[in-house]
Parts: structure tokens; C-alpha cells; sequence
């Protein structure tokens, strides 16, 4: 376990950041975040936030509003898969606890800048820190490494090929991948695994107390459209907290496609060297070729890109957290 890691989590809040935070809350030290225009509004997603703090009871952990609107010239958002205002249809008092007046982005630049222990997290578009690195070009050698919640092997949810923290600002995502930062990337290709249907509402429900019976209506609204819910975020998160949950990863070249008519948002790997030798299976999960014999055909391997994972793991940490939290 990575207890105590020290991170910044930058999140669109959102059913599944929610969950996310409340296992980082627990899990690691959380040393602040900063909430992005994405699922929903931003006058949402940091609202949010702020009472998902202070639900866990950690008021203490501050809370930054970056950008609400994407580099680029689309706003893509997913009110319909976690309501207008990101909590679903869950009934909510507004927070007490304030906003940080500070912008998220200065917040980002400020803290990566002065600071060698911290790692961040993005769980939504990532405009935040693609203006940061354009704004402090001089992060891209200073931020240690980033978990990212995004894209996918070879499927979208937001188009048919696009994931959709990536199509939410795919120039934004280009930046990103293209900055040198080593990059952990969980993706929808091992994600569509995770299924957390009616059943694991009623567990979580019986754990008893405010933040199991919060996360349980979450959850509820969550699946009422398929009966279930890969929970992305929180998937994504554990692989911080549980490098163990994540039973097989790769390096591979990534970048995005910005300009496609039908592919914009799109994660392209370069999968030349996973070819499996048995035509009959398409992509191995683990190399074939060497990045060296692929020679300069194979660009940087800038991503480190999760494949499997131990789901059931997963979803156990996820409901010891919650009961955690008391009743
Ligand atoms: O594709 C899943 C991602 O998009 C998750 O981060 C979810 O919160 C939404 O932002
Ligand atoms: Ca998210």
C-alpha cells in the first residue's frame, strides 16, 4: 500500500471523482484540489469538491476552481450520465467550507514548482495542466509523475473511439502526453471490467453512516441507466493506493488525435510491437518486439498504460474504505 502518499487531484466531481476522493482522503494525503469544468460546470464540479471534504471530514484539505472551458472549441460535458449537478439526483446542502481564492492553475505551478514529494492525479479533461505547462513550461521536469484516469487501449464511451476526459479537451490531453512527464494511464480498455451494480449499492449502504449512505444514492443514480457502473475514477486512483490491483501493465507510444472528423479524443497507441503471434488474437499484452528492434519507427513510450486488473481487489478496498469512514 502507498499510505500517505502525498498528492494533488485534479477532478470534474462527478459520481466516480467522488468515490475516488473519498479512497484518496483515506488512503493517501491529500495535499489539496483543484476541480475542472468537465462532466459538469465548474460551478458544480468545485462545489462538489469542496462537500465531498467535508463530508469525509476534511475540511482542512483545500479546494482550487481552475478552467470551466476546454482549450479547444468544443465544450463536451456528461450531465447525462451524472446529472446536471454532478451528484446525480442526490439532494445536497451547499457546503460551509470556502473556495481558495488562489486559481487552481497558480495553485498547480506553485506547488509542483517548490515542492519534490507530491504526484497529482488527473480524474477528468486535463486543461488544468495542460495551462499550467503552458503558462510554466519549466513543470514538465518538476511534476515527478502523474496518475491519469483517461483514454483507452481501443474503445470510447464518449464516441465510439474516444474516452471521455480525453474528448473533453483532447488538446489539452496532446499537451499532456507530449510534455515528457512519465505518465500512468488507466483507461477504458481494463476499466469496462468493473461492474458495480445493485448489489454492491446494498453493501455499501449497509456499511451505515453519512458517507455509505451518500455514496450508496451516488451509486444508485449511477447505474439506473445500464444496471451498472465501471466507478472509472475510483478504479484508477487504487492503482496509488493498491499498485497490486493493477495485475499487468505496458509502456507504449501515445498521443491523441485532435483533428479526425470521426476519431477527435482519440488515444492512438502504437500497438506494432504487441501484434500477438497467434493471428487469431489480436493484441498481446505484453510486448513482441523490442522497442529496439521497432528502432526509430517507435516513438517515446510516454505512457505507462494499465491492461488488467484485479477487479474484485478493487472493489473490496473500495467497500473497507467506506466502512472506514464509520458509521
Ligand atoms: O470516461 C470516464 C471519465 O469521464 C471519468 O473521469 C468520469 O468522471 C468522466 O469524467
Ligand atoms: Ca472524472
Amino acid at each position: 500500500m502507498m499510505e500517505g502518499k502525498k498528492v494533488v487531484i485534479d477532478c470534474d466531481p462527478g459520481i466516480d471523482d467522488c468515490f475516488a476522493l473519498l479512497l484518496c482522503m483515506k488512503h493517501l494525503d491529500v495535499a489539496g484540489i483543484v476541480a475542472v469544468g468537465g462532466n459538469t460546470d465548474l460551478q458544480y464540479t468545485e462545489r462538489n469538491a469542496r462537500l465531498i471534504t467535508e463530508l469525509a471530514g476534511r475540511p482542512e484539505i483545500p479546494v482550487y476552481a481552475g478552467y470551466n472551458l476546454p482549450l479547444g472549441r468544443k465544450v463536451v460535458r456528461a450531465t447525462d450520465v451524472h446529472g446536471n449537478s454532478g451528484l446525480g439526483d442526490v439532494f445536497v446542502q451547499e457546503p460551509i467550507k470556502k473556495l481558495e481564492s488562489r486559481h487552481g492553475v497558480d495553485y498547480l505551478i506553485d506547488t509542483f514548482m517548490n515542492r519534490d514529494d507530491v504526484a497529482l492525479i488527473t480524474l477528468g479533461p486535463m486543461t488544468n495542466v495542460a495551462q499550467a505547462l503552458l503558462k510554466e513550461p519549466r513543470l514538465a521536469t518538476r511534476i515527478p509523475g502523474i496518475l491519469s484516469m483517461a483514454g483507452s487501449a481501443f474503445v470510447g464511451n464518449d464516441t465510439a473511439v474516444a474516452e471521455f476526459n480525453i474528448s473533453g479537451d483532447p488538446e489539452a490531453a496532446q499537451i499532456v502526453l507530449q510534455s515528457g512527464i512519465p505518465i500512468r494511464m488507466v483507461g477504458l480498455n481494463v476499466l469496462r471490467q468493473n461492474r458495480f451494480t445493485e448489489k454492491e449499492v446494498e453493501q455499501i449502504r449497509q456499511c451505515g453512516g453519512p458517507v455509505a449512505e451518500f455514496a450508496a444514492e451516488l451509486l444508485s443514480f449511477a447505474i439506473r441507466r445500464y444496471g451498472y457502473s465501471n466507478l472509472c475514477d475510483a478504479s484508477a486512483v487504487s492503482w496509488m493506493i493498491d499498485p497490486s490491483i493493477i495485475t499487468k501493465s505496458v509502456k507504449v507510444h501515445m498521443d491523441v488525435e485532435t483533428k479526425g472528423e470521426l476519431t477527435r479524443g482519440m488515444t492512438v497507441c502504437d500497438w506494432r510491437a504487441f501484434l500477438s503471434a497467434d493471428p487469431k488474437e489480436d493484441l498481446a499484452h505484453e510486448r513482441q518486439i523490442s522497442h529496439e528492434e521497432m528502432g526509430a519507427k517507435e516513438g517515446a513510450l510516454n505512457v505507462e498504460l494499465a491492461m488488467e486488473m484485479d477487479s474484485e481487489r478493487m472493489k473490496q478496498l473500495l467497500l473497507d474504505t467506506i466502512r472506514s469512514y464509520g458509521k
